[in-house]
Formats: C-alpha cells, structure tokens, sequence
C-alpha cells in the first residue's frame, strides 16, 4: 500500500487540496503535519466547492480517516466552525477524525499579540494571516508560554496554565500597545475547556495511531499546507510562515519517518502566485496580471486578499522541488493561461550583472534579482473538456515540456479545471 506526500513548491495556493482530494481515493488515511488554519484548500466535485483550512482534504471522502498530527497548530473554535461546516454540505465527521494531543493550541493572545507585531512592521508588514499562527509556534520553541491539546485535558495545571501565560501576555501587551484591554484568563480557561469537552472525542496520540496503520499495511497521503517557498528554514525568510512548509515538515510534525514515503508528488501552478509581503521577481504588475487574476480568481481562500500574480518562476520552483526532493510534478491551473498570446517562464536569474539558477538565501538578493525569460506561443484555445495530454494543443504540451526541463522534474498531472474530472493523470 502506497505512502504518498503531495507537498506545494511555490508560495503556497497551487491547488494542492485538489490532487490530494483526487489521490485520496488510493490511500486510508489522510495526514496534516503542519501550519494551522492559515491554510485554505478549496475541493470541487459534482458541482459543489468545499473550503477546507484546518481538516485535511480526505476528510472529504467517506470511509477514509484524516489525522491533524503533531506539527499542526489548533484552533478550536476555528476547527470546531469548519467541522460544522462541512457537516452542514453533508460530510460526516465522527471517529474519522483524530487530533494530535501533541500539537499546540492557539489562544486569543496569540492573535492579540501578531496583530500589535504586524502593525510594528509598517510597509514591511510579513502580511500574516492573521490567525496566530506564527505567534503559537514561537511559544512552541520558547516552551514556557505553550499549551498542547493533550494540557486541555489536565484541568488544574491547565488553569495555573493559563492564568500565568495570559497574565505575561496581558503585561506584553499592555507595553506594546497601551491602548490594549487585557483578557481575562478564567474566561479563555472556561471557553477552551468548553470547546476541548466537545473535541475531547478525536484527541489521542496520532504519532503511535499512524505507526500502528503502517504496521497494519494501512496506506497514507500526507498533505501539505503552504508551500516549499514559505518554509521557514528553507523559504523566502522572513516573508514566510512559521513551519516547515516543505516536504521537510512531514518527519517532525507527524512523527513518521520520511524515508517511509514512496512517492513525493510537487504541485506548482502554471504560473505564480503569492499573497501577503516579500520579494516575487516574476510578479505581473500590470494587465497580464490582472488577467491571471480574473481568469484564474486568484484571491484568497482564507483572507479574501487578491493574489499577486506572475509567470511560472523555474528557478524558484525547481529550488522547492530540490528542498522538498519530489519525484513528480503536477501542474495546475492551466486553462488559467489559455487566452494569452505568449507565454513565459523564468528561466534563471540576473543579480549583480551575473546569470544564475540558485534561489538567493537572503531577501535583499531576491528583490534584487531580474527575471531572465523564456517566451513560448501561447495556445489560444479552449483546453477545460481536454481528458488526455496527447489531446492538447502542440503549443501547450511545449510549454509543459518547457516546464520539466527547467524544474528539472518530470511532470506526471496536468489540471485544467477546478473539478476532479479536469485533470490528467
Ligand atoms: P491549495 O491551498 O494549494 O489547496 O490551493 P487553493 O485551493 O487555495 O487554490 C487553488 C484554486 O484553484 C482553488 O480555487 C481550486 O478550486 C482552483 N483550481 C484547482 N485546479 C484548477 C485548475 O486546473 N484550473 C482552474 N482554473 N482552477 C483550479
Ligand atoms: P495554503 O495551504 C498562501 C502566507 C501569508 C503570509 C505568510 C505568513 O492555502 O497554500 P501566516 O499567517 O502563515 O503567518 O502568514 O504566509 N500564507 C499563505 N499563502 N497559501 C497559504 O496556505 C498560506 N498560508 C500562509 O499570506 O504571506
Ligand atoms: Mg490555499
């Protein structure tokens, strides 16, 4: 039985919910490993969208079980409201949904202080979503100020917990931003034991129940959140996110070994997009953009921000293909380029008068960089009905061609529509 990683190589949105949906069919158990419900995975099948954020996408599909391991960062209520949501489309969510007792838990402060944080950084704002993702995962390495699922169920040290964590916050916070009402920790306390009583159900040890399923022959799909260019070891730091978004998060936050998985599959738009601050040397600023835009709806799932658009940057791609090591490439969104005359894809870098193909480590590089291209004709046709590679336009199968050679990977999926039946295996 297969184990499988589907891992995004851009800035994350390249349609990763979409294959893992499809590729859940071949496998039991579906498993988040990282990041929190800053994530946003829009599913299409038989006419209906599903949104999914924290949940991973198999839960979609009865009889399959999703797993939100270790490395995740929670939400309660944010989970509880989605898990409703989906419940209310019709998807069953009972014993086929396991929490980590590991993983940490985001509490109002988390936001409180990330908003105060964003706002410190005037015009160079990450542009975060918001969610206390990266201000949960600071408290996971300082260790004192943490509280893990597994410390919601440990009642009086969970309170001394809280009352200690949120009276420093409350301090924190009050310096930073002395407009800023202090919260009152018994309420947090009684809301998060409330919310905890009603996911009490779902929390166990995820990393023994996945070791458990692979001795039993049991297959398993890991899904990325993000992508391997918002890493944050490995991506455009500090225009990042606060966890391994790469395939290098999968070991850590799920506790299963990489070299169990035997296929790596990379998702990568036909194109880039990115939300919030930082470099993007391909980026469109002008009408093409806005085309890719509109064409493409590229605003955000969670946030509803516009998405900044711009050609498929090989360089940056193949650098997360070559950080995550995937085997194959799935490449989305390809009806999305249909009605341009020409295309291009970045093909290597100019910084300091010289030609390069490495993705520079410092920001200050990477917004230095010149985009070096190479232009394609455009297909100029409609490709959304196409069910066969050999079926596209000359032009295109050029362009996916152009796409291997340069990401240095071959490319094994092709999507030309939102819907499940849109793709090409
Ligand atoms: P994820 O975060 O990587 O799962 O990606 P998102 O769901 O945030 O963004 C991808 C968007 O593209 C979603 O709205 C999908 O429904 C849509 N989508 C997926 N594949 C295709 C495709 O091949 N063509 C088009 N036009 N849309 C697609
Ligand atoms: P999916 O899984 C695109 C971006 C934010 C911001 C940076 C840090 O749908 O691909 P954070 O709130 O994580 O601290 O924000 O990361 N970001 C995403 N961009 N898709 C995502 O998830 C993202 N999750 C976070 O816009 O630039
Ligand atoms: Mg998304």
């Amino acid at each position: 039985m297969p184990v499988t990683s589907v891992v995004g190589l851009q800035w994350g949105d390249e349609a990763k919910g979409k294959i893992v949906d499809i590729l859940t069919d071949h496998h039991d158990i579906v498993v988040r490993y990282q990041g929190g419900n800053n994530a946003g995975h829009t599913v299409v099948f038989g006419g209906v969208k599903y949104k999914l954020s924290l949940l991973p996408t198999g839960i979609l599909r009865p009889g399959k079980v999703g797993v939100i391991a270790a490395g995740v960062v929670i939400n309660p209520k944010g989970l509880l409201d989605e898990m409703d949501r989906l419940r209310s489309q019709g998807i069953p969510i009972a014993e086929n949904l396991l929490i980590s007792d590991r993983a940490h838990v985001i509490f109002p402060y988390h936001m409180a202080e990330e908003a105060v944080m964003e706002q410190a950084r005037k015009g160079e704002a990450i542009g975060t979503t918001m969610r206390g993702i990266g201000t949960c995962y600071r408290d996971k390495i300082g260790r004192s100020h943490a509280i893990r699922m597994g410390d919601l169920y440990h009642s009086a040290s969970y309170r001394k917990k809280v009352s200690e964590i949120t009276a420093t916050k409350n301090t924190i916070l009050k310096a930073l931003s002395p407009e800023f009402q202090p919260l009152d920790a018994n309420a947090i306390a009684d809301d998060y034991a409330k919310l905890a009583e009603q996911l009490a159900p779902h929390v166990v040890d995820t990393t023994r129940y996945l070791h458990q399923s692979l001795a039993a022959g049991k297959s398993v799909l890991f899904e990325g959140a993000q992508g391997s260019l918002l890493d944050i070891d490995h991506g455009s730091f500090p225009y990042v996110t606060s966890s391994n978004s790469s395939a290098c998060g999968i070991h850590s936050g799920s506790g299963v070994p990489e070299r169990r998985i035997e296929k790596m599959i990379g998702v990568a738009k036909a194109y880039t997009t990115r939300v919030g601050g930082g470099p993007f040397p391909t980026e469109l600023d002008n009408e093409i953009g806005q085309h890719i835009r509109d064409v493409g709806h590229e605003y955000g799932t969670v946030t509803g921000r516009p998405r900044r658009c711009g050609w498929l940057d090989a360089v940056a791609t193949r650098y997360g293909a070559t950080v995550s090591g995937v085997d194959t490439l799935a490449v989305m969104l390809l009806d999305v380029l249909s009605q341009l005359d020409e295309v291009k894809i970045c093909e290597a870098y100019e910084l300091n008068g010289e030609r390069s193909m490495h993705f520079p480590s410092h920001v200050e590089d990477l917004a230095q960089v010149q985009p070096v291209y190479r232009t394609l004709p455009g297909w100029k046709k409609d490709i959304t009905q196409i069910r066969k590679v050999t079926d596209l336009p000359k032009e295109a199968r050029a362009y996916l061609d152009a796409v291997a050679e340069l990401v240095g990977t071959p490319v094994s999926i092709v999507s030309v529509g939102p819907d499940r039946e849109q793709t090409m295996m």
